[in-house]
């Protein structure tokens, strides 16, 4: 089975907004390849931008080491989509031949894409040009169809429930109301999770439809209830007017219906940032890990993913385009609400 392998040549490259356990994936991937199977492994830089304009090199062994808990990626990353279909320069699109004339000036047997759903596009557009092509799903936003979790989700759901937790000793001594606006901007994952864990009074999803009368009703009810402040949850996709940011629209409008004093905090790019949970360095080890064995046994066009906490694979041709949302029936939001959390309708 191991000399069938021996001699496969694969890349690998991280695309899309960064999360805490690229590192991890990334040395799951190349220290099994290198390890177990005697493969050659380049890293691209700077996501699809590196096999477009050819700029990898080689990944040794070595270079795998000490970066299980790092945060960031070693390789970089970007938001190049190669398939957009004019370039900046209004020319024609050249950059899927150019990835092509990378992959096989290179020799290689398959290239590894680490990213979110933008990137599970691209990476199906490039399978259907007859490259052999593994995708690992990460985001802090969860929201990848196909699998049930995917890395970076737990360390930014950790970092956001701390922020909540220490929002509630400010408020509690000003007696204000204070919103928090946590990253999603389509899925309302990270907002949900934290929102709970933090014990958020109020949490405000875009896959949630929300009536700010009854935002108002519930935090004057718990000024009533002897509760003179609130915690609100609020992602940063939910429904606004153009040009303003969630957490802003939402911290006026309760202040000038209220007239409670109200405060607003933006999470950012620090829920991006930073080592990786333990649960996630494992969950990114074991994604990379199995790449690299799905890599080894020919088995190509898919993504690796997590169902029942089993690894499996879903073809990148169901997963492309797609999203993971929020269902507004889902058995948490349900025990949630059972113990008094308010999502707003
Ligand atoms: O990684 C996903 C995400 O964090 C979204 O929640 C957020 O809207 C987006 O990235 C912003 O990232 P960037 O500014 O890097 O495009």
């Amino acid at each position: 089975m191991k000399k069938l392998t021996k001699g496969k040549r694969i890349g690998i490259l991280t695309a899309g907004g960064d999360c805490p356990g690229l590192n991890a994936a990334i040395r799951g991937v190349g220290k099994t390849a290198i390890v177990e199977h005697g493969m050659t492994v380049f890293g691209f830089n700077a996501g699809f931008s590196g096999l477009i304009n050819s700029d990898y090199f080689e990944l040794k062994e070595s270079q795998l080491s000490g970066i299980l808990t790092l945060g960031g990626t070693i390789l970089g990353t970007s938001r190049e989509k190669p398939y957009k279909l004019v370039a900046e320069d209004g020319q024609e699109n050249h950059k899927p031949e150019k990835i092509i004339e990378t992959y096989d000036k290179l020799k290689l047997d398959a290239v590894v894409c680490i990213g979110g759903n933008g990137t599970m596009k691209t990476a199906n557009l490039l399978s259907q040009e007859g490259i052999n092509i593994v995708g690992i799903p990460k985001t802090i936003d969860n929201d990848v169809w196909g699998t049930d979790v995917t890395f970076g989700f737990d360390s930014a759901v950790q970092i956001a429930t701390e922020a909540i937790d220490r929002l509630h000793t400010t408020a509690n001594s000003h007696q204000r109301v204070m919103i928090i606006e946590i990253m999603g901007h389509t899925a309302g994952w990270l907002a949900l999770y934290s929102g709970i864990a933090g014990g958020g009074d109020i949490i405000l999803l875009p896959e949630l439809k929300f009536n700010m009368r009854s935002v108002y009703k519930n935090i004057q009810k718990r000024y009533e209830n002897m509760k003179p402040y609130s915690i609100i949850v609020v992602a940063e996709g939910i429904p606004r007017p153009k040009n303003k940011s969630a957490g802003s629209y939402i911290a006026k409008l309760i202040n000038d219906n209220t007239g409670i004093e109200t405060r607003e905090t933006v999470l950012g790019y620090v829920q991006r940032g930073g080592s990786p949970t333990p649960m996630d360095r494992i969950l990114a080890t074991r994604y990379g890990s199995f790449a690299t064995e799905c890599i080894a046994e020919g088995c190509y066009g898919n993504m690796v993913a997590i169902k029942r906490n089993d690894l499996t694979t879903v073809p990148l041709a169901e997963v492309g385009g797609k999203l993971r949302l929020v269902e507004p029936d889902l058995g948490l939001i349900k025990k949630a609400r059972n113990m008094g959390v308010s999502f707003g309708d």
